[in-house]
C-alpha cells in the first residue's frame, strides 16, 4: 500500500489566483489594454528574468529592491540572473538591444505580468505580484507626463477606483539633484544618532533613500529635512510648473508631497504616486516618474524616457464588489429528458460558435438545480427545454439577471438570443 503523502504548499507570498477570482483580473487587464492602445501604446513582452547586473545598474544599488529584495540565484552555466522585480529596466534593455529608437521619437510600451520582490509579506504587500506599466522613451516635454498622468486617471475612474489621490514631487536632474542630495546629506549628518543603523548606512551610501525608511524617528528627521522642490534648477522648475498647468488644463487634481523620491534611484525631474487612502499602509496603487539619465547609464545614447506601474493586487482591491448583473453573459440551456438535452447540445453548439459563452447541464440534474447553476455561474439567459415545450415548437427563455421570462419559437431561438446577448455586451462596453 503506498504512504499518503505530506500536502505540499505553495510559497508564502506568491498566492493562486483561483477561477472565480480571474474574472476581475481579466477586466482590469482588458479595460488597461484598451486604454493603453487608445493612448498610442503598444505591448512588449520581456522575460522574466535577466542578468542580475541590469537591476544593479538600472535600480541602483543602495536601494531596498537591489539590496535587500532581489530573487537572485546563479543558473547552471554559473550566471547570476535575477527574477525581475520591476519592469522598467528590462524594457530600457530591449528598447536599446532592439534599437526601437530607429522607429521614430517616442516609443509607447506596456506590459502586463509579475513581478518578484523578496518582502514582509502582508496586506497588499506580496513577493509574487502583478503589474501593469507604461514606458515612452524619446521626449522631455512635460506633456509626456501629463498624458501619462491623464491616462491613469482615466484608467482608475473607468474601473471605479473608489478614492484615489494623485500626488506629484519634482526631485531634480544632474544639475540640481547634487546640490539637494548635499543639503540633505549635511542636514542629516547633524542628526546622525537619530537615524536608525540601516539609515546611517544609507547616509553614507546613498543618502536620499532615507526619503524610504519607514522607522519613526527618521520619518519624523524626513519631515524637517531638506525638501527637493527647495533646489529645483531652473530647467526642472520650469517642467514642473508647465506639468502642473497642463493637469489643471486637464482637470487632474493633485497634491504635492515634496517627500516623494520614490524607492528607485533611475527618477529624474517628475515623481508620482497615485495612493488610495483606504488601504492602509501599502496604499500606493501606482508609482512612475521621469527617468532622463536612464538609458544614457544602460549604455544608450541620452535619451530621456517617463513610465508608470499599477500595482494589479492593489487595484483590484481598490474595486467595488462585483455585483453588477450587467455583467452577466451568456446561455445557460436547462433541458429536462434526452429530446431537451439533444436539442440543448445543437442550440448550445451553435451559439458557441457564434461567439456567445453557453453550458448545459450534463449530469442529469434537476431543473431547480439547474437554475440555482446557471444563476451561480452568472449567466444572462436560461434555455428552459422540456417535453412540452419541444411538442409546442418553443422554448422559454428567463432573463436572469432582470427576472422575467418569454416564450420564443424554437427556430428562432438562436437569433433572438444572439441579439439580446449582443445588446448586453453593447450596453456593458458603453457602461466602462
Ligand atoms: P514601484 O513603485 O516599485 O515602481 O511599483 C509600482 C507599483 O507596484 C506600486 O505602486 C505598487 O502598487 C505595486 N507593488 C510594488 N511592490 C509590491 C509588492 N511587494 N506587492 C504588491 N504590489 C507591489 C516600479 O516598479 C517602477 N518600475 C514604475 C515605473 C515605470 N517608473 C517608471 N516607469
Amino acid at each position: 500500500m503506498r504512504e499518503a503523502q505530506p500536502m505540499i504548499r505553495g510559497v508564502r507570498g506568491a498566492p493562486d489566483i483561483l477561477p472565480v477570482e480571474v474574472i476581475r483580473w481579466q477586466r482590469a487587464e482588458a479595460a488597461a489594454r484598451r486604454i493603453l492602445e487608445n493612448y498610442g501604446y503598444q505591448e512588449i513582452r520581456t522575460p522574466i528574468f535577466e542578468r542580475t547586473e541590469l537591476f544593479v545598474r538600472g535600480i541602483g544599488e543602495g536601494t531596498d529592491i537591489v539590496d535587500k529584495q532581489m530573487y537572485t540565484f546563479e543558473d547552471r552555466g554559473h550566471e547570476s540572473l535575477t527574477l525581475r522585480p520591476e519592469g522598467t529596466a528590462p524594457v530600457i534593455r530591449a528598447y536599446l538591444e532592439h534599437r526601437l529608437f530607429t522607429q521614430g521619437d517616442l516609443c509607447k510600451v506596456y506590459y502586463i505580468g509579475p513581478m518578484f520582490r523578496h518582502e514582509r509579506p502582508q496586506a497588499g504587500r506580496f513577493r509574487q505580484f502583478h503589474q501593469i506599466g507604461a514606458e515612452a522613451i524619446g521626449v522631455a516635454d512635460a506633456a509626456v507626463d501629463a498624458e501619462v498622468i491623464d491616462l491613469l486617471a482615466h484608467l482608475f475612474d473607468t474601473l471605479g477606483v473608489d478614492t484615489w489621490e494623485l500626488q506629484l514631487n519634482s526631485i531634480g536632474d544632474e544639475a540640481c539633484r547634487p546640490l539637494f542630495r548635499e543639503r540633505f546629506a549635511r542636514y542629516m549628518r547633524g542628526r546622525k544618532e537619530k537615524l536608525c543603523p540601516d539609515c546611517l548606512v544609507r547616509l553614507e551610501r546613498n543618502p536620499l533613500r532615507i526619503l524610504d525608511c519607514k522607522v519613526a524617528g527618521c520619518r519624523a528627521l524626513v519631515a524637517e529635512a531638506p525638501n527637493s522642490l527647495d533646489s529645483l534648477c531652473e530647467k526642472c522648475e520650469t517642467h514642473f510648473r508647465r506639468l502642473q498647468e497642463l493637469l489643471q488644463l486637464l482637470k487632474i487634481d493633485y497634491t504635492i508631497n515634496n517627500h516623494l523620491v520614490r524607492g528607485l534611484d533611475y527618477y529624474t525631474r517628475t515623481t508620482f504616486e497615485f495612493v488610495n487612502p483606504a488601504l492602509g499602509a501599502q496604499n500606493a496603487i501606482a508609482g512612475g516618474g521621469r527617468y532622463d539619465l536612464l538609458v544614457g547609464e544602460m549604455g544608450g545614447p541620452p535619451t530621456p524616457g517617463i513610465g508608470f506601474a499599477i500595482g494589479l493586487e492593489r487595484l483590484l482591491i481598490s474595486l467595488p464588489p462585483e455585483d453588477s448583473k450587467e455583467a452577466w453573459a451568456g446561455v445557460f440551456a436547462a433541458v429536462l429528458g434526452e429530446e431537451a438535452f439533444q436539442m440543448g447540445l445543437r442550440i448550445i453548439q451553435e451559439l458557441r460558435r457564434k461567439g456567445i459563452r453557453a453550458a448545459l447541464d450534463m449530469e442529469g440534474r434537476s431543473l431547480k438545480s439547474q437554475m440555482r447553476l446557471a444563476h451561480k455561474e452568472c449567466y444572462r439567459h436560461a434555455l428552459i427545454l422540456g417535453d412540452e415545450e419541444l411538442k409546442a415548437g418553443l422554448a422559454t427563455v428567463k432573463d436572469m439577471a432582470q427576472g422575467g421570462q418569454e416564450q420564443v419559437p424554437l427556430r428562432e431561438v438562436v437569433d433572438w438570443l444572439m441579439s439580446r446577448e449582443r445588446r448586453g455586451a453593447a450596453q456593458e462596453g458603453s457602461d466602462r
